[in-house]
């Protein structure tokens, strides 16, 4: 990643955008109810935690205020104007796992975004080419830099990756109108895509260290015509993009375009946003836990405030997240390996947003991540510092302590290279997580069990393993995808 900076980040206000009258006025709703009914009282187990009459009250209302309506799934085919097609899905979902389209032919996008971890990495920070194939914890090869996140209900997302550098304008990912925003080289060019999931998939093939390779001579156009020409020349793929397109049918050769498109319909089958909140969201009020009841209060009330940032309403379409850049002083971890290049001094940290806004203020901010289906994640945070879901939860709620008992051996040895310095990201860290929250145990664990709430079981790995193709157009092997590695047994 280079330091390139961008302009129009800078050149918009942004941040005026987010601070619109209608969050402001929610927010005032939100105070409004929570004042009425006090969820800012402790709600341990021993005070209200019998009460289901008084735990449904408190929370309903409080998911009502945010937004939380249960009902986002439904919206996919309503926000995109059709039905998704299923020709150009199933295509998009061989290119997804065919190594074709990386110039190397050892990675393809499901080597990073594997089925077997629920469309996340498997290692805490990506490994690109040079790999050996394996798509589990056993993978090895050299290091990038951040942690591939789920590509499920990415369709939904504003901002893409973890310093939100893929943006539409709009803030809302079906609608180009305003524009999609990319780094140079791109910049606003793919605007012309329908959605910014197509942009997206311009991305990861052009990437050196994630699928091109550093023997091909030529810029990140001649390396989409090259893959265009290898895809074009396979007749499986001639005769499932003829199927979709009357153009190719008459002879037009497949171009990146309708490649990014194929990407995007598969992905868009991917949405899996119907989980135990939004089932109790819906009226089910046995859908919940008491404890993940205990748990949804206390993230939407001001004692944990994690509602602050993981935000429901509006252009966040119940994902979870404000979809802002925020510095929570994450462990600076170090791959002893890597092909990417790091921040700082020691070539060992990541300087996150202030690539994408050139502002040094901007230092170690990453995008609130969203947080439906976390709880299937083998790790947690842009560069997975952290294995277990209640160590990504503690980290939030008091990060003095989390920083000083982290210790990088709780990662694979290839990630104990020399850790980045903790006193920088503090200096500048998040006024929230400035001052430890109160919070007992017990509710961390009720915390812990609301992000399991927030799990879809169709995102479960096993679900998603029917998703492998047999074989690719291609004819290339696929890669081996273990279903057995991941999920430590923490929480
Ligand atoms: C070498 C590993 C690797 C490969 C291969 C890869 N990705 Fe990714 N992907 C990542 C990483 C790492 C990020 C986050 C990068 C960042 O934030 O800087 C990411 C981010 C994304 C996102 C954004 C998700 C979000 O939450 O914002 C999407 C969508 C995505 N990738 C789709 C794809 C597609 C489609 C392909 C294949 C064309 C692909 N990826 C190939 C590693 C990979
Ligand atoms: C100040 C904004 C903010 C608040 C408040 C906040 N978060 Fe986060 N959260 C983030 C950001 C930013 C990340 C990603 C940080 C990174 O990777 O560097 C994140 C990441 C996470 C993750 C890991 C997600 C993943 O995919 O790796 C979990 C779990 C999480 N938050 C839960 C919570 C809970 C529970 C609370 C309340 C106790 C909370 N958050 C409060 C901003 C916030």
């Amino acid at each position: 990643m280079g330091m390139s900076t961008h302009p129009l980040i800078k050149a918009t206000s942004r941040g005026a955008t987010f601070l619109r009258p209608g969050r402001l006025a929610l927010s005032a709703f939100a105070l409004a109810v929570l004042s009425a009914c006090g969820p800012d009282e402790p709600v341990g187990p021993g005070q209200v935690g019998d009460d289901g009459g008084e735990l449904d009250a408190r929370l309903s209302t409080l998911l009502a205020a945010h937004r939380l309506d249960g009902r986002i799934e439904e919206q996919l085919e309503v926000k995109l104007g059709r039905s998704v097609d299923e020709r150009l899905a199933e295509v998009g979902r061989l290119l997804f796992f065919d190594r074709v389209l990386s110039l190397t032919e050892d990675n393809s996008c499901a080597g990073c975004h594997g089925p077997n971890v629920s469309f996340n990495d498997a290692v805490s920070i990506s490994i690109g080419v040079d790999n050996n194939l394996i798509v589990g914890e056993n993978r090895q090869g050299p290091h990038n830099l951040r942690r591939a996140p789920s590509v499920v209900n990415a369709a939904f997302f504003p901002r893409l990756m973890w310093d939100g550098r893929f943006e539409a304008l709009s803030l809302d990912p079906f609608d180009n109108s305003d524009g999609f925003v990319f780094p140079p080289p791109e910049g606003t060019s793919l605007s012309r895509l329908d959605h910014l999931l197509a942009g997206q998939a311009f991305t990861p093939v052009v990437s050196r260290i994630e699928m091109a390779g550093f023997d091909f001579v030529g810029d990140a156009g001649d390396i989409r015509s090259e893959i265009a020409t290898r895809v074009d020349a396979i007749p499986e793929y001639r005769e499932r993009f003829a199927e979709v397109y009357p153009a190719i049918d008459a002879g037009d050769p497949i171009d990146y375009d309708r490649i990014a498109a194929a990407l995007a319909e598969f992905q868009f089958t991917l949405v899996r946003a119907d989980a135990p909140v939004d089932w109790y969201a819906r009226g089910d009020t046995s859908a919940l836990t008491a404890s993940q009841k205990r748990g949804g209060i206390l993230f939407f009330g001001f004692r944990a405030a994690c509602f602050e940032c993981h935000i429901t309403e509006g252009y966040a379409n119940q994902m979870f997240s404000d979809f802002k850049s925020h510095n929570l002083a994450v462990p600076q971890i170090r791959p002893v390996t890597t092909n990417a290049d790091f921040d700082g001094p020691g070539d060992n940290e990541d300087f996150g947003f202030e690539h994408v806004s050139g502002d040094p203020g901007d230092r170690y901010k990453f995008r609130t991540q969203p947080l439906r289906n976390v709880a299937y994640q083998p790790q947690f945070m842009h560069n997975g510092a952290y294995v277990c879901l209640e160590d990504a939860v503690r980290h939030h709620t008091d990060v003095f302590t989390s920083l000083d008992n982290y210790s990088n051996t709780i990662l694979p040895t290839s990630l104990r290279g020399p850790m980045g310095p903790v006193q920088p990201m503090l200096d500048r860290v998040h006024g929230l997580s400035a001052v430890p929250r109160e919070l007992t145990d017990d509710d961390i664990d009720d915390l812990v069990a609301f992000m399991h709430a927030l799990s879809d079981p169709d995102a479960h790995p096993d679900r998603l393993a029917s998703l492998i193709p047999a074989e690719v157009p291609s004819g290339l092997p696929l890669q081996d995808f273990d279903f057995n590695s991941s999920s430590p047994s923490c929480n």
